[in-house]
């Protein structure tokens, strides 16, 4: 893999650069940003850290799309921010044009990438961007149910006072109000939560994580970035080494679970073709019923901008 792009040099496009470089995931990652003083301030201060590091100062910044021409990744965090009260919703307009010109551009410079979107609403924006730069479905996925996956196994692992690595979350449909985690899917060292804390408990952790988002800006006034970084990074690095890793992700369904035209979060695989499978799994009624409620309400919001298939 030789030259990823990051769009969006904010906190999570950052941190998002700080981490391809440190996991040696590509040769290059270029910052662009339409503030080219912000990627050159972000990349300088990287690169200023490689002779402690120790690693190879491999990212150049600014506004200039020739430097990301033929990159094999495009990752769109560019976007307004949510700030306290604000909902992903909020968003909508205005970070559906920016992703809008973000992917076009891009596209024209590297029309075979696999773009993973961040910009919120996500599952909008997914879509906003296949049309945009007209890329196929495998070549374009939505990162946030690995981030709600994360939140909600890190809960689970607090309550039940048991290692983040034994625990394993199912969160579907979209990174917003109307998020699913699944508990019956979700396991503690292969035993579902659902045996192993009481409905009340379990409601809460639920609660808190479609919340995650919210509660980090009520906070420290600001998105998260973290923890988003490090779910690009599983992305990034399950298509790289070609892991065929099946993640929650936002992928556009077409007829999967009953579902056809909208990115919805459900388990996929990912490898060196991108999203090279979308998987049905088993759902209750109930969770289907929660899954097509979600990408109606996508849809929408598709409407609204007028994005709806
Ligand atoms: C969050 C943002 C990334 O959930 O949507 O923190």
């Amino acid at each position: 893999m030789s030259k990823i792009t990051v769009f969006g040099a904010g906190n999570v496009g950052g941190a998002v650069t700080r981490r391809l470089i440190e996991r040696k995931l590509c040769k290059k990652v270029v910052l662009v940003d339409r503030n080219p003083g912000k990627s050159e301030g972000i990349a300088l201060d990287i690169l200023e850290a490689s002779p402690v590091d120790l690693l190879e100062p491999v990212c150049v910044s600014g506004d200039d799309l020739e430097q990301s021409r033929n990159s094999e990744i495009v990752i769109i965090t560019a976007g307004a921010r949510r700030k306290e009260g604000m909902t992903r919703d909020d968003l909508l307009k205005i970070n559906a044009d920016i992703v809008r010109d973000c992917v076009s551009r891009a596209a024209q410079y590297s029309p075979y990438a696999f773009y993973i979107i961040v910009s919120n609403p996500l599952n909008v924006m997914c879509h906003v961007a296949m049309r945009a730069g007209q890329i196929p479905r495998t070549r374009v996925t939505g990162m946030a149910g690995i981030l709600d996956a994360c939140r909600f196994q890190y809960f689970i692992s607090k309550e039940l006072n048991v290692s983040v690595e034994n625990v394993q979350a199912m969160v579907l449909g979209e990174h917003g109000e109307d998020m699913i985690p699944v508990p019956r899917y979700s396991t503690v060292a292969g035993v579902p939560v659902t045996e192993l804390m009481p409905q009340e408990k379990l409601d809460e952790l639920i609660a808190r994580t479609r919340d995650g988002g919210a509660e980090i800006i009520r906070l420290m006034q600001t998105s998260a970035f973290y923890a988003p970084a490090s779910a690009v990074i599983q992305m990034v690095a399950a298509v790289v080494m070609d892991k065929k890793k099946i993640l929650p992700c936002a992928a556009y369904l077409n007829g999967e679970y009953g579902i056809t035209g909208a990115f919805v979060g459900v388990p996929v695989k990912l490898g060196a073709n991108g999203v090279e499978e979308v998987r049905e799994i088993e759902l209750t009624d109930q969770e289907r019923q929660a899954l097509v409620k979600s990408a109606e309400k996508i849809k929408t919001q598709l409407a609204l901008i007028g994005e709806a298939c």
